[in-house]
């Protein structure tokens, strides 16, 4: 990074990315996926891929379809929404089923709304359930997409932090193994923000179908997001580099192995596929009021949980994330444990 500062700084850069970049993000896709991109028409680097989910839906969008939806995932990230709002399309929410390892429910999804879709978002591993969608949910969603035409956009930002031992399967891995090898109507995106825990760098890149990608870098160069090279020269190192992947990745399942069990003790939670959260739910006495054991335990404890309900939308009465809070274990071991012990306590003291 400080190298580039020399010489990095005094152009504007390439919307596209410079090729090393390409080809480093083209590398680690082949050796984390066995898919072999072209970094020219099949790799283009973002800025984190919360402004490329966002823009992404921008620029495949068509508001002027009527009815435009785009599908998302509930509970769900929450740019995903207000990039359907922004894009002119009405969000449709579907449902994760706890039952089912929070399993989104496609088959929940009536034929009219299908029919609309211009977008859907999928998020494996997911934020907050941690759940990996396995090889016969992506079937059905690429039969779907052929059907109705829609594009997917596939969030795997938490790809690289997993409990199991097979790392979660990749959009363009489930679509390669597919024989989907063009990657039609696929967008993945990903990022460094967690894989190298640099979230300040905002790097990441999203690949795939080229045909999009083809428009996608023609909308960035107006909406001017290209790249800083300083920013792309500490790129470059990251994703050539899986030692600190490893080690990272190591650091998250043994604070996870000491805090699940704390929390275990006190509430219904378990470890999950992967991502950096767990999604527990609220114990009996506080009868499904996610957002009132938030309030209660900061008041107590100054611990910070997020109520599952404010990360859903309640669709026909009913909000999946109601009863249940999102705990994100992002700090220090030490600290999270010492967390989890407050909470336990609380759980225990508060309401017996
Ligand atoms: C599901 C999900 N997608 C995308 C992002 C954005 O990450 P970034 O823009 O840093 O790549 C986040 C960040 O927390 C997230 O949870």
């Amino acid at each position: 990074m400080v190298k580039a500062l020399d010489t990095g700084l005094a152009g504007y850069p390439g919307t596209a990315g410079e090729s090393p970049l390409r080809q480093s993000c083209a590398n680690w896709v082949k050796r984390r996926y066995s898919v072999k991109l072209n970094p020219t028409t099949q790799i283009l680097p973002v800025n984190g891929t919360r402004e490329a989910l966002f823009s992404l839906a921008q620029t495949v969008i068509d508001p002027a379809q009527p009815g435009a939806s785009v599908l998302s995932p509930n509970p769900f990230y929450q740019i995903y929404e207000g990039a359907a709002l922004l894009g002119g399309a009405q969000p449709y929410y579907v449902a994760s089923v706890p039952e089912r390892n929070f399993a989104v429910n496609w088959d929940s999804v009536p034929a009219e709304i299908w029919a609309h879709t211009q977008l859907i978002f999928v998020c494996s591993p997911g934020n907050p359930t941690g759940a990996v969608m396995p090889l016969e949910e992506w079937r059905k969603l690429f039969e779907l997409s052929d059907k109705y035409g829609f594009v997917i956009a596939s969030d795997e930002c938490y790809s690289e932090i997993y409990f199991r031992d097979e790392p979660p399967l990749g959009g363009l891995q489930a679509a390669q193994q597919l024989g989907r090898n063009d990657f039609k109507r696929l967008i993945a995106l990903t990022s460094l923000s967690k894989r190298s825990n640099v979230p300040g760098l905002r790097s990441g890149f999203v690949a795939g179908d080229a045909s999009i990608i083809k428009q996608f870098l023609l909308y960035r160069t107006y909406h001017g997001s290209a790249m800083s090279p300083v920013v792309q020269a500490a790129s470059i190192a990251a994703w050539d580099d899986e030692t600190h992947v490893v080690e990272n990745r190591n650091l998250y399942r043994a604070k996870f192995a000491q805090v699940t069990p704390v929390l275990a003790q006190v509430m219904d939670v378990k470890l999950p596929d992967a991502a950096f959260y767990l999604w527990a739910q609220v114990p009996q006495a506080w009868q499904g009021r996610d957002d009132v054991f938030a309030r209660e335990l900061l008041q107590a404890t100054a611990v910070t949980v997020l109520p599952g309900s404010y990360l859903a939308r309640a669709v026909n009465g009913i909000n999946p994330g109601q009863g249940r809070i999102r705990m994100a274990l992002v700090a220090e071991t030490a600290e999270c444990l010492e967390a989890a012990h407050r909470i336990a306590d609380f759980c225990r003291q508060a309401r017996p």
